[in-house]
């Protein structure tokens, strides 16, 4: 497994394969999910590309930039053992100059659900995918429908931009009473771990609504709150597969997505209908 920590050096050495390329891209302290990423990429591609890096663009200020999980030893042994065939590690500086070309998320699209309550996340994160799937150059790119908004707005970007990557989603890996793995899990304590519970069943509440022909999306929505009241909600939607809103839910077209703190952690889930 070859280790690249600067973009010119692994563009030169992807310059002379020219099988298909996977890529995950990622901000490390692997988990479960990631290497279902990372499998799905080694079962579907000659050559595997994961980076790790820690994009400082997608946290706004106050944030937790600075304790976000590093694990560099470990993620690189994960990789190993995961059969990728090529970490990139770059540095903030290997990625970002001082007076940089922008790239903004969509004012709508960018600017609900997470991106409410994180105002100008997803222009760092579109930012860095866009300069990653650049330097990579890959025939697929994985991502996992747990962050479902971000895998969105990436679509979106690459079909706007007429980029030239496949874009595969991945279903949501979770721990086996149902908590969605997250590197940011580690932050929680055994209660808050417990209380954090009450996001995917809500989740599961509503499938089971659906599944009794629940339709009517305030009514699940509403119940779903109820569950989750013991939590500081952020939100609780129920959206179409492109985002827009509806009125009832449709199936095979809908997300419900929770947005919860649990402590200070911010948590994610949805479930697509
Ligand atoms: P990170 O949170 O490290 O996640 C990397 C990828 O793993 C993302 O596509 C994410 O959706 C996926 N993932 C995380 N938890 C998952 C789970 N439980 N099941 C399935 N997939 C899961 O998302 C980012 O990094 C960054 O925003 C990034 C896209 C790398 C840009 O910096």
């Amino acid at each position: 497994m070859k280790i690249i920590s600067t973009p010119s050096e692994l563009k030169n050495y992807l310059k002379e394969h020219k099988q298909s390329i996977g890529f995950v891209p990622t901000m490390g302290a692997l988990h479960e999910g990631h290497i279902t990423l990372i499998k799905k990429a080694r079962a579907e591609n000659e050559l595997v590309v994961v980076s790790i890096f820690v994009n400082p663009t997608q946290f706004l200020q106050g944030e937790d930039l600075d304790k976000y999980p590093r694990r560099d030893e470990a993620d690189k042994k994960i990789c190993e053992l995961s059969g990728v065939d090529v970490v990139f590690l770059p540095q903030a500086e290997d990625m970002y100059q001082k007076d940089e070309v922008s790239i903004l998320a969509p004012k709508v699209r960018g600017y609900v659900l997470e991106g409410h309550s994180r105002p100008g996340h997803f222009s760092g994160v579109l930012t860095v995918v866009m300069k990653l799937l650049n330097i990579v150059n890959p025939s697929r790119a994985y991502f996992g429908k747990k962050d479902a908004q971000q895998l969105n707005l990436i679509k979106l970007m690459v079909e706007q931009m007429f980029m030239d990557v496949e874009i595969v989603a991945v279903d949501t890996v979770r721990e086996k009473d149902g908590l969605a793995l997250s590197s940011r899990n580690i932050y929680l304590s055994p209660q808050q771990r417990q209380d954090a519970l009450k996001i995917s069943e809500s989740l599961y509440l509503a499938s089971k609504l659906v599944s009794k022909k629940v339709w009517d999306v305030q009514e699940i929505k509403t119940q779903m709150r109820e569950l989750l009241k013991p939590l500081d909600v952020e939100y609780v939607e129920i959206l179409s597969r492109d985002f827009d809103n509806i009125k009832e839910v449709i199936l095979g077209h809908t997300v419900i997505l929770v947005e919860a703190k649990v402590g200070e952690t911010r948590l994610l889930d949805n479930i697509w209908l």
